[in-house]
């Protein structure tokens, strides 16, 4: 019965899309775990370039039942534009099943979100406005609407009566916006249950049932270790637990069911939104990064800040993810670089120090880089390791050291064949996370 998570080791855009897509090849199920539609996996298929943002990355393979789970907050609104589109070309989303569980993403948490950070404006935390944040907050206060609610008008209107006062009340009190109307959010969300009503399920126990029949299931992460609520540069995060651990509650799986966890890696670093970025690069290079990599957001369309591989974190992260095994995208997108730069420590004070740092912290580091010779090749059309230039198969075997795991995957551009399987690698997971950072 195994279960093998896709977790971003970064701040999100690792390639979680292009890896999902290209693992869901030898599975029956793909389950999304967390996060809601601040994400954008993509997925290129020839011409053919698929943009997703809550339905998960395995869709485009007939043969998978792709599914939704208890940990995702769901925009009923996106979800229903995203089949339609789907379906529009040619992708069939019958087979689409959604958590009754999972929370919704109700006009107001939208609203809530774009106020406050529109409210703090450059010292907001660049979320993508998209309510994940305050649907969050209501399941935690225990005001949630979730999706089994869109099919039951009498609970649905009692629980609104309850919530919605109050956030109507912060809304114009503090925002000065105009408050929501209940019985109009009514009928757009028992239109949404309506919409929806085949979909939705227990898929716990969906999951379970997989398993037990000895089916694999693929979980897929969105967002990043280091944009984590528990794990991240806090409070420069998002509002969920995209590690590994949050597979298990928002997925539906036990810790034991989980047999590999592979954790995706670019080959350089990028970061959305505020909060620190130590190893950010606002020179050529970043601009290279940026137009070469096309480090513009899936979701928000906005420009994504750039910089070099940061390696400090990336210990900490495969030691809480338990990574089995790594799969590095965008190594193509280094080639034509002189130089490449990997940042191996930092200092603080005069002191070298390690993860895990405060973010107040994290913006005074100054990075300690270790300079690898560059490549020219064009590396898109390689399939065998043994033909990656010298230089760039140092560049991976140092990320591998650091990393202690596996580098089983090398990604040489956005399609599914344009990846490099590596030989079994003798790097044992077990001797992740040699030294703590406790001062
Ligand atoms: P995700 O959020 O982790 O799924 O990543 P995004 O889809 O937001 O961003 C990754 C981008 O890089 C997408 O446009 C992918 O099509 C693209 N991509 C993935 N792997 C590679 C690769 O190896 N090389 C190149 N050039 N592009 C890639
Ligand atoms: P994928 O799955 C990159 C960032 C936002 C912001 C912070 C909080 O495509 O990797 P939120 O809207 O979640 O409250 O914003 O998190 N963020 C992402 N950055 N990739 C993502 O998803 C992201 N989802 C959220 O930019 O800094
Ligand atoms: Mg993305």
């Amino acid at each position: 019965m195994p279960a093998t998570v896709v977790v971003g080791l970064q701040w999100g855009d690792e390639g979680k899309g292009k890896t999902t897509d290209l693992l869901a090849e030898s599975v029956s199920m793909v389950v999304r775990y967390q996060g809601g539609d601040n994400a954008g996996h993509t997925v290129v298929i020839g011409d053919e370039v698929f943009k997703l943002h809550l339905v998960p990355s395995g869709v485009l393979h007939p043969h998978i039942t792709p599914v939704i789970g208890s940990g995702v907050v769901v925009n009923p609104r996106t979800l229903l534009d995203e089949m339609a589109m789907l379906e529009e070309r040619g992708i069939d989303t019958s087979r689409v099943r959604v958590s009754r569980a999972a929370h919704v993403i109700m006009p107001y948490h939208v609203e809530l979100d774009r106020a406050a950070e529109a409210r703090l404006d450059s010292d907001g935390i660049g979320t993508t406005r998209r309510g994940i944040g305050p649907a969050y907050a209501d399941r935690a206060w225990r005001t949630g609407i979730r999706i089994g609610d869109l099919l039951h008008p009498d609970e649905l209107r009692q629980k609104l009566m309850r919530v919605l006062p109050q956030r109507n009340a912060v809304l114009s009190d503090s925002f000065g916006v105009a408050p929501f109307d209940l019985e109009l959010l009514m009928v757009d969300a028992l239109e949404w249950g309506r919409q929806l009503k085949d979909l939705i399920v227990d898929t716990t126990v969906l999951v379970q049932d997989a398993l037990s029949a000895g089916e694999h299931v693929l979980l897929e992460g969105a967002q990043g270790t280091l944009l984590d609520i528990d794990h991240g540069t806090y409070p420069f995060v998002t509002s969920s637990n995209p590690v590994a651990g949050g597979a298990c509650t928002g997925g539906g799986v036990g810790p034991r069911q989980i047999s590999a966890v592979i954790g995706v890696l670019k080959a350089y670093s990028t970061r959305v939104g505020a909060g620190p970025f130590p190893t950010e690069l606002q020179d050529d290079i970043g601009r290279h990064l940026l137009e070469k990599g096309r480090e513009y957001g899936t979701t928000t369309g906005r420009r994504r800040r750039c910089g070099w591989f940061d390696a400090v974190p990336l210990h900490y992260a495969v030691a809480i993810n338990s990574v089995s095994g790594i799969m590095l995208n965008k190594i193509d997108i280094l080639s034509g670089l002189p130089e490449i730069r990997l940042c191996t420590g930092y200092r603080l004070d005069g002191r070298e120090v390690s993860w895990p740092l405060d973010a107040d912290e994290l913006l005074r580091v100054e990075p300690i880089y270790e300079t690898f010779p560059g490549w020219d090749a064009d590396l898109t059309h390689l399939t065998y390791a043994k033909r990656l230039p010298a230089n760039a198969a140092a560049y991976i075997d140092a990320i591998e050291a650091l990393a202690g795991a596996p580098i089983t995957l090398v990604s040489v551009g956005p399609e599914r064949n344009q990846t490099i399987v590596r030989e079994p690698r003798l790097i044992s997971p077990t001797t992740a996370y040699p030294r703590l950072a406790i001062a």
